[in-house]
């Protein structure tokens, strides 16, 4: 198929590549000319594990314009701009402005358009008001820094549409990832994603709670009583890593977002709400760790992404650490393996240990796994659990989580 993709972000181009890599010819548009200048150079603009492989191995299969026009005769075109929350409440600008371009140039009555942005409820029903075809919500579930592998195995695809027709199409372009098709109306399929991200930065923030609790307690550890209660099948073990807080471009924004189209109905979601609320707490625990070992000094934070696996850094907890780490006075420096952060000087892993009084491991990345042995003789505070407290040296540790 001739497959356009507007919006040429993580979801964009995994979309992109994993389709390329079935054979489809992808037009990719976006209205980033330096964006558009690099993938024609084959260079991706973001870091994600594959995407620069598979963008070269597939670039056959790609045209990267700025150019809406070439999307005139296409058999499909997903929508994967973003979809920001402004003031509190989403920002659907830029969709409807990808839609009304693609009323203006699709040729054809039977290009599809499929939503892929993440949207509120209602948003499909208009986007098909603005381009007159046919139009399929397709909400993606793909996590950063595991992008291109969850889009060739997602836990299901969710098709919504107003019409079987154009719905079929779209279960037959991602039958060969074999996942389980829920299908579904417009207001569900957009209404889905946001009770799955709700749903899981809700399941964070619960066990960032009773890591609260167990930091309290003698011989209490919070990854001891996660790991028995994911056991139960109802529970699962999925997100349920006690640490510093949930962020990205994802989780905040649409908790948010979710939260206020729920209120402008006279709904209140208090759940979600209590689990922004305390994901807002998380950072202030961590500061008055810090300050029962230093009140001042030389603090070294580990990773700025705001996860493992990528150079995203929107809204990562890690960079909010280090500018209330600033504000309190100390001096901050970083290190991440892939990620840059303007809010700190960013030096090597050794250097940014050697200068420090005191590290907070904020991004569990693998390479800060088993550092153990070069943070003797630091104060050392795990924010996302991965080294081994038995290692650590008494009154000189202290984790997320972990009681005296
Ligand atoms: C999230 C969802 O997981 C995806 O399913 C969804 O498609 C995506 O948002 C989206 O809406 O586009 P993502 O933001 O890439 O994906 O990253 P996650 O892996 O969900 O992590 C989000 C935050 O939660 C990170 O800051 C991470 O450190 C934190 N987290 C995650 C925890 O603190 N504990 C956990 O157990 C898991």
């Amino acid at each position: 198929m001739r497959i356009g993709i507007v919006g040429l972000g993580v979801v964009g181009l995994a979309t992109g590549v994993v389709l390329a890599e079935q054979g489809h010819k992808i037009i990719g548009v976006d209205i980033d000319q330096n964006k558009v200048k690099g993938l024609e150079c084959k260079r991706s603009p973001i870091y994600e594990p594959g995407l620069q492989e598979m963008l070269e191995r597939y670039f056959h299969n790609f045209t990267f314009t700025t150019d809406y026009g070439l999307l005139s005769d296409t058999d499909l075109v997903f929508i994967t701009v973003s979809t920001p929350t402004i003031d509190g409440k989403i920002y659907l600008g830029y969709v409807f402005d990808a839609a009304k371009r693609l009323g203006d140039v699709l040729k054809r009555n039977d290009t599809i358009v499929v939503i892929k942005s993440t949207v509120v409820p209602g948003t499909a029903r208009k986007v098909k008001e603005i381009v007159k075809n046919d139009v399929v919500s397709n909400p993606e579930f793909l996590r950063e820094g595991r992008a291109i592998l969850d889009t060739k195995n997602p836990d299901r695809i969710v098709i919504g549409s107003e019409n079987k027709e154009p719905g079929d199409l779209v279960e037959n372009l991602w039958k060969f990832t074999n996942a389980p098709v829920i299908r579904t109306t417009w207001e569900e399929a957009e209404m889905i994603k946001y009770a799955a991200n709700s749903f899981l930065a809700v399941k964070i923030s619960f066990i960032n709670e009773i890591a609260n609790v167990c930091e309290k307690l003698k011989d209490c550890d919070v990854t001891v009583v996660a790991k028995a209660i994911g056991m139960d099948k109802r529970i699962s073990p999925y997100f349920l890593n006690a640490g510093i807080g949930w962020g990205g471009s994802c989780f905040p924004k649409d908790t948010q977002a979710i939260v206020s189209f729920a209120r402008d109905l006279g709904e209140e979601l208090k759940i979600v709400e209590a689990a922004i609320k305390v994901n807002n707490e998380r950072i202030n625990r961590v500061i008055s760790m810090l300050k029962g070992f230093i009140k001042e000094g030389n603090v070294c934070v580990l990773g700025v992404a705001f996860k493992p696996n990528t150079d995203d850094t929107r809204e990562s907890v890690a960079i909010k650490l280090i500018k209330t780490l600033k504000s309190e006075g100390y001096k901050v420096v970083a290190y991440d393996p892939k990620a840059k952060a303007d809010e700190a000087e960013m030096v090597g892993l050794d250097e940014c240990i050697r200068i420090a009084d005191a590290v907070i491991i904020a991004t569990e990345w693998d390479e800060f796994k088993g550092l153990e042995e070069k943070l003797r003789g630091k104060f050392v505070i795990d924010g996302r659990r991965i080294l081994d407290p038995s290692k650590m040296e008494k009154g000189k540790f202290k984790a997320i989580g972990l009681g005296e």
